[in-house]
């Protein structure tokens, strides 16, 4: 983790609300993942933290990338090196366009290139043979997201029982379906979710096969779980369950495997700072008024329906305080059960594991503006 001290001498540097993102954390995170999972290579979905330094440094490690519109895939398009047709081989082979239903205006662009992007119903089918005829299909299914902090399956994921049918349909307008992804949900400590995907994965897969295509391709998505809290199950142990489904259901290489991790790569690898503006006394309970909250760093409250907790630089005795951010919305109370030292207007608060979808969902809203962002090698 970043020492205190450093965190100090960026503020000094950089002021508040600042956030500091460590790149050999990012690394770290990286390594593990293709340490644990071997038979999977990450496309790190960048709408966890779009930063372009981000983009770099994993691009430089040899990952692939999830995106989710054609501002996303420019981000990726303008941080890789290389001329035009070198950049258009990279965005084809190490990129997925993994948002199912897809902006009309986005594919026309994309229809230079022949990238792989998902799809879930047969609207989007005829959409992308009008616009985008040479990409490659990649056909989400729906599968539990039981338990998961966000369901993606409440919007996206095609019923497994019309995913033949749709792969028929999808051959007719012109397209092999090249294989399926799926998402168990984000912040997936349920791994049954995991067991249960790659089943109805191989159902589909054989379903296909006797239908006389063979699916060569499977994207197990995101849900890589991040240890916000200690009740968080371990990453090896999914692993460990991730690896007997491959080994039960899948043959690899023959089956090319991919993943989209966003929050595992980047959320712990970063940790906002904040000034206290404002202290009151409203119920017996301290309030500190910070200069970044809901509407800003602090988004996930909302968005990702995560809870971030704060520490002080300063110690001494401990109790309950509530941490609310600077705009006149009552909305925007980052934790009501914060455990702080009696602390003062101009002093620090942190906030660890702060990567992902944070500054990503950012407002201007009341005109505070979002935190300065730094990058750091520790
Ligand atoms: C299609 C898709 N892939 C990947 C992700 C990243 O998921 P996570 O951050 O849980 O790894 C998301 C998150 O919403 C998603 O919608």
């Amino acid at each position: 983790m970043i020492d205190k001290s450093t965190l100090l001498d960026l503020v000094n540097g950089n002021g508040t609300p600042l956030i500091v993102i460590a790149h050999d954390l990012i690394k770290a995170n990286y390594y593990k993942f293709c340490k644990y999972l071997p038979n999977v290579k990450p496309f790190y979905a960048i709408k966890a933290n779009p930063e372009s330094k981000i983009v770099k440094t994993l691009y430089n490690e040899g990952c692939g990338f999830d995106v989710a519109s054609w501002e996303e895939f420019m981000i990726v398009y303008e941080t890789i090196e290389g001329n035009h047709e070198e950049k258009k081989a990279f965005m084809n082979e190490k990129v997925i366009y993994a948002n199912p239903v897809k902006r009309i205006d986005s594919l026309k662009k994309l229809n230079e290139y022949s990238i792989r992007m998902t799809f879930d119903n047969y609207i989007e089918v005829d959409k992308i043979a009008q616009y985008c005829k040479n990409s490659r299909l990649i056909l989400r299914v729906d599968v539990p997201n039981t338990g998961s902090v966000v369901e993606l399956s409440t919007k996206f994921g095609a019923n497994p029982k019309i995913c033949l049918d749709l792969i028929k349909y999808a051959k007719k307008a012109g397209f092999n379906v090249e294989g399926l992804s799926f998402h168990v949900g984000s912040q997936c400590s349920n791994f049954d979710n995991y067991i249960q995907a790659f089943k109805i994965a191989h159902n589909i897969f054989e379903q296909a096969k006797n239908f006389g295509q063979e699916l060569t391709f499977l994207d197990i998505g995101g849900g890589f779980p991040v240890p916000y809290d200690e009740d968080v199950p371990s990453f090896e142990t999914l692993a460990e369950v991730i690896n007997n489904s491959i080994f039960q259901y899948f043959d690899t290489p023959k089956i090319r495997i991919i993943a989209e991790p966003g929050r595992f790569f980047v959320a712990t690898t970063a940790i906002a700072i904040v000034e206290i503006n404002g202290k009151a006394i409203r119920n017996d309970k301290v309030y500190y008024y910070v200069n970044d909250g809901v509407y800003n760093t602090f988004s996930g409250t909302i968005f990702d329906h995560i809870q971030y907790h704060f520490k002080a630089f300063k110690e001494g005795v401990l109790k309950e305080s509530a941490v609310v951010g600077p705009t006149c919305d009552a909305l925007d109370k980052i934790s009501l059960n914060e455990q702080l030292p009696d602390l003062n207007i101009e002093e620090l608060l942190y906030s660890e594991n702060i990567g992902a979808y944070t500054n990503a969902s950012a407002t201007h809203f009341n005109g505070f503006p979002p935190a300065k962002i730094i990058h750091i090698n520790i």
